[in-house]
């Protein structure tokens, strides 16, 4: 059954039934059809009075728009080993100007990791290397554990007594104990599943990124 099937409008049915919900009694027979027609068309605005505040409001709105746009980050001023978060679709995305020395950590021990290729779909095709990044120093990944959701927090501190002598820094989740290195590649024996991941991003010049927009082909 069609929509307008349902309520009748503009069928004749819908007219029949105006015709029987208004009193035209006494009337002569083209009178009464003009009169049936006039309230036929009232109707019809009144309809479309209606329907337009609930078109308008199924439309997307500028703040849905707003809320899916790319967002610039100025990372001109991020210092070495300084961590900065933005907010991209409702979830946080860090952006970490790694350190030479925190790089180099990357491929000391990669057997400790689950996924230390990044094989899993968790970036872009430009961040499936080695850093995980298109500049090598720049990490950008979601703030998001892959395990249930929860924030991990940035601990670039090495070998602090809560997280063992072969903490060589990264994220650390507190819900559940999952640990993710400085490219968030998610260690083996951990409860979170993946690595992090990393949301397309670009760099617009150096000092500025574009988180939500690709940037194609790492250079
Ligand atoms: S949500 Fe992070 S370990 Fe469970």
């Amino acid at each position: 059954m069609s929509a307008t099937s349902d309520n009748g409008a503009g069928s004749p049915r819908g007219q029949l039934d105006l015709e029987s919900s208004v009193s035209t009694a006494g009337l002569d027979p083209k009178r009464r059809r003009t009169l049936v027609r006039g309230m036929a068309a009232v109707g019809g605005l009144g309809v479309a009075a209606v329907a337009w505040p609930f078109v308008t409001s199924m439309s997307p709105s500028a703040r849905a728009k707003a809320a899916g746009a790319p967002v610039e980050a100025d990372i001109g001023k991020l210092g070495a080993g300084q961590l900065l978060t933005v907010e991209w679709r409702g979830k946080p995305v860090w952006i970490v100007n790694r350190t030479e020395e925190q790089l180099a950590t990357l491929d000391a021990d990669t057997a400790r990791l689950s996924d230390p290729d990044s094989g899993q779909p968790m970036q872009p095709d430009y961040a499936a290397n080695a850093t995980r990044s298109i500049k090598p120093e720049f990490l950008v990944v979601v703030g998001i554990c892959t395990h249930l959701g929860c924030s991990p927090t940035y601990r670039p501190d090495l070998a602090p007594a809560d997280l063992g002598d072969d903490w060589d820094g990264g994220f650390f989740c507190p819900c559940h104990g999952s640990k993710f290195d400085l490219a968030g590649r998610v260690y083996a024996g951990v409860p979170a599943p993946t690595n992090l991941e990393v949301p397309p991003y670009r760099f617009v010049e150096d000092g500025l990124i574009v988180v939500g927009e690709d940037q194609g082909a790492a250079a």
